[in-house]
């Protein structure tokens, strides 16, 4: 797969965002079933990340970008094609969401990696918005999306489950044909 951006500005010029995932999925598979962080915030990663096979089903379905240090995995965002769970009219047509893993998470990464691939993305959907949904107390993922331009559109609270953010990229500017 090409490789969509070297980060060069930052101060490992070794990083690199592509759209490779296969070599990455024993990483993700021991990170979303051993990182505490992941396990509380997002724990059905545990569930589709929990062995080769399964990953490669989720992820096979998708579009993935990840960021790595040489052959370090240090995040991964992924898109793919769903309605929002909001009641209103006008969903995006594509979700999007985003992990940093350890020792990567907390360095100042997940911003220019994620403007980066909503770029590449919405580049080659033609400016389709996205949405994306989040904990409502996630403050450290609520301050990255609306850093990098994210919007907030509703909540909504499933059963059995803390109350749900929902979000919008590029929905303002947005016109159908
Ligand atoms: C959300 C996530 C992707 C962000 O990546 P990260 O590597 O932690 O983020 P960065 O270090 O690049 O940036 C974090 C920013 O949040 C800020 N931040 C950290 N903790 C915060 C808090 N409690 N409240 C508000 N902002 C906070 C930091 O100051 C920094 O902002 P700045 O760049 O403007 O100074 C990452 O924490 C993660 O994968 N979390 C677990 C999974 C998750 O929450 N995914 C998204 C929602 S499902």
């Amino acid at each position: 797969m090409p490789i969509v951006e070297r980060l060069e500005h930052l101060p490992n010029s070794t990083l690199k965002i592509s759209e490779e995932y296969r070599e990455f999925l024993p990483s993700i598979i021991l990170n979303s079933l051993n990182d505490p962080l992941l396990r509380s915030i997002t724990p059905r990663d545990a569930e589709r990340f929990r062995d080769t096979e399964s990953a490669l089903a989720f992820l096979g379905d998708r579009t993935v970008y990840t960021i790595s240090n040489e052959d370090t995995l240090a995040g991964l965002i992924w898109f793919s094609e769903k309605k929002w769970p909001l009641n209103l009219p006008n969903s995006p047509r594509f979700t999007y969401a985003i992990r940093m893993y350890k020792p990567f998470r907390g360095a100042g990464l997940a911003a220019p990696f994620s403007t980066k691939v909503v770029e590449d993305f919405t580049r080659k959907h033609l400016g389709e918005p996205l949405w994306l949904e989040t904990n409502s107390d996630n403050a450290t993922a609520i301050h990255l999306y609306e850093k990098t331009g994210w919007r907030k559109r509703g909540e909504y609270k499933p059963e059995e489950h803390r109350t749900r953010l929902v979000m919008t990229y590029g929905l303002e500017d947005y016109k159908t044909i």
